[in-house]
């Protein structure tokens, strides 16, 4: 379907066009400055010069030459100096956008840009017997907004978590499992005894060479198929999915496949011949494969004593998804300190020959520290986990609800404090360029006004007990070109914007787009709603009008807030 704004774009463009004197390749429009009141701006230099004519006197004829059709989503058109500006017809537009959100409800801004095309989505990937940290979460919420920003794009969109499941450390983890046995407990609890294990060998391993030896012989048992190696490996990878799966599930994310790096353990012998081969690596004097590419730093691909690597994996990563997916893309969400791993990485891809005409794209991510601005960390012992996060956002958004919404039921209370809590920890994540770092500032994320999910939250849960107490969704017959109220408008006009906002999103890989947007609409909406009795409005008819501007922004913020993966309870 062709939104609203697109129409009117193509609307503006014809008239321009019809009037004859300017060359179609000439036509381009822009967004007005925010003082300038219209809607789309056609600025005439390019024109006049080729007519040789000044800018100004283009601009006037133009904007005598232009007819308006009855029906357009054009009200206006003026010459402003050089410039031709083009306002909207606020009545129509309001028809339009209100007809379009009423038929496409939550899935309101969707657009089949993407149609045949397939994006594969790499993100989450935590590592096996370790819990999952900030870093990890930041893919996973991340990761899983780009995924439905795609989808709603019409991509076919394949998420894979590719966990941490193979590499020399795993010696160590069977190793100090084989010493003290398996710890005795579930969820994070038990990773948690996991690392403190794994620690405590290691620390031990220093001083006594025969654990060293020990955690070898587990590595090379691993690698070889070992049953016995075999068994407590899968015993640490379900035990980590099973605690992980829990939090996915909070966070409603889906992944289609979990490789993981274990699954392409057997094609990296071919995968090494083949670096070799194609000269995109060498073999050095030690034995080892190494590539030197592009003025990169130098890297390894097969270390001297012949065992392989987290690159090694990565580049059998890439060669399968090519062959199992043809994908137009393949996108990482990984930490910005990957940057120069995934830089080597596409660049022997390349030099390999493949991918020569697919997306390779790394979508970095910062780093979350304290309010007082330290970095998290497992060393310095200040590291937060997912589970506990979700937890402590959790009873802290119980403590809001409680004190908003006292009446409503205990169970209610509950549902509504996992899906502000919950949220809080997305939007932190989402509301700002991923690349920037985040705080875990919890009266932000939590504040019932300013930039907060759970702001977003109450203004659409404010919407939906309007139109409970209006016994009504806004089906009812109304009539929009009643809407003329400048706060109307102005909500109106932002609702348009949605389909344009997800298609920049997708663009620019950049969630944020998508949550600016909605944290418009939700001030949008207050305006409107201190200026314009809804319940109480001045006649029946313009009741009913408001009624169905409220269910609109309603879908239009559930849709938005959807694409993010925040859940829009219906009353708070
Ligand atoms: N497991 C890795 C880590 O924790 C992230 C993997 C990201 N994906 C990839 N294809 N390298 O650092």
């Amino acid at each position: 379907m062709e939104y609203a704004l697109e129409r009117f774009t193509a609307q503006v463009n014809a008239a321009i066009a019809a009037t004859g004197r300017v060359a179609p390749a000439l036509i381009e429009t822009t967004t007005p400055k925010p003082n300038i009141p219209a809607d789309l701006a056609f600025p005439a230099f390019r024109a006049a010069k080729d007519l040789r004519v000044p800018p100004p006197q283009l601009a006037a004829e133009l904007a005598a030459a232009i007819t308006i059709p009855p029906d357009s989503l054009i009200g206006k058109v003026e010459a402003t100096g050089p410039f031709l500006n083009f306002s909207m017809h606020p009545q129509r537009l309001a028809a339009a956008v209100l007809t379009e959100i009423a038929a496409c409800g939550d899935g309101y801004g969707q657009q089949p840009d993407g149609v045949g095309k397939l994006i594969v989505v790499d993100y989450s990937a935590p590592n096996i017997a370790k819990r999952m940290h900030v870093g990890h979460i930041r893919s996973t919420i991340i990761g899983q907004s780009l995924v439905n920003i795609f989808r709603a794009l019409g991509y076919t969109v394949v998420g894979d978590n590719h966990l941490g499941d193979w590499g020399k450390q795993f010696g160590v983890v069977l190793a100090s499992i084989a010493l003290y046995g398996t710890p005795d407990a579930e969820g994070e609890t038990a990773m948690a005894a996991l690392e403190a294990q794994y620690a405590r060998y290691s620390g031990v391993m220093k001083a006594q060479p025969s654990l060293e030896d020990e955690a070898r012989a587990w590595s090379l048992r691993l690698e070889q198929g070992d049953p016995e190696a075999r068994r407590l490996w899968q015993w640490c990878v379900d035990l980590t999915l099973e605690a992980a799966q829990k939090n996915y599930n909070r966070l409603g994310i889906r992944f289609d496949y979990a490789y993981g790096e274990s699954f392409y353990e057997h094609l990296l012998p071919g995968v090494i011949n083949e670096t070799v081969q194609s000269e995109a690596a060498y073999r050095d004097d030690d034995n080892s494969v190494v590539a030197e590419i592009d003025n990169l730093p130098k890297f390894i691909i097969q270390r001297s004593d012949g065992g392989t690597v987290y690159m090694t994996r990565d580049i059998a990563t890439v060669e399968f998804r090519l062959r199992e997916f043809s994908p137009a893309q393949i996108v990482y969400v990984v930490d910005g300190r990957q940057e120069m791993h995934f830089r080597q990485l596409f660049a022997i891809m390349r030099a390999m020959g493949y991918a020569q005409h697919i997306g390779l794209v790394h979508i970095p991510f910062g780093v979350v520290t304290t309010l007082d601005g330290q970095p998290l960390s497992t060393k310095k012992g200040n590291m937060v986990y997912l589970e506990t996060l979700l937890d402590e956002a959790v009873a802290r958004a119980r403590a809001v609800v409680e004190q908003k919404s006292p009446e409503l039921p205990d169970a209610e209370k509950a549902a509504v404090a996992e899906a502000v809590g919950v949220g809080a920890v997305i939007y932190n994540d989402l509301y700002q360029d991923t690349k920037r770092n985040i705080t875990l500032d919890w009266d932000r994320m939590l504040a019932t006004d300013g930039n907060s999910a759970t702001y977003l939250q109450y203004s659409h849960a404010r919407c939906r007990s309007i139109l409970r107490r209006a016994e009504a969704d806004g089906s009812a017959p109304s009539d929009a070109t009643l809407l003329t109220h400048p706060a109307e408008t102005g909500l109106i006009k932002h609702l348009a914007r949605l389909p344009e906002a997800l298609r920049e999103a997708g663009s620019r890989y950049a969630p944020f787009v998508i949550a600016d947007w909605c944290y418009t609409t939700a001030r949008e909406f207050g305006v409107f709603f201190e200026q314009c009795q809804v319940l109480k409005a001045e006649n029946p008819e313009l009741r009913a009008a408001r009624l169905a501007l409220v269910a609109a922004t309603a879908h239009a913020l559930k849709a938005g807030l959807g694409l993010l993966g925040i859940r829009t309870p219906e009353r708070m």
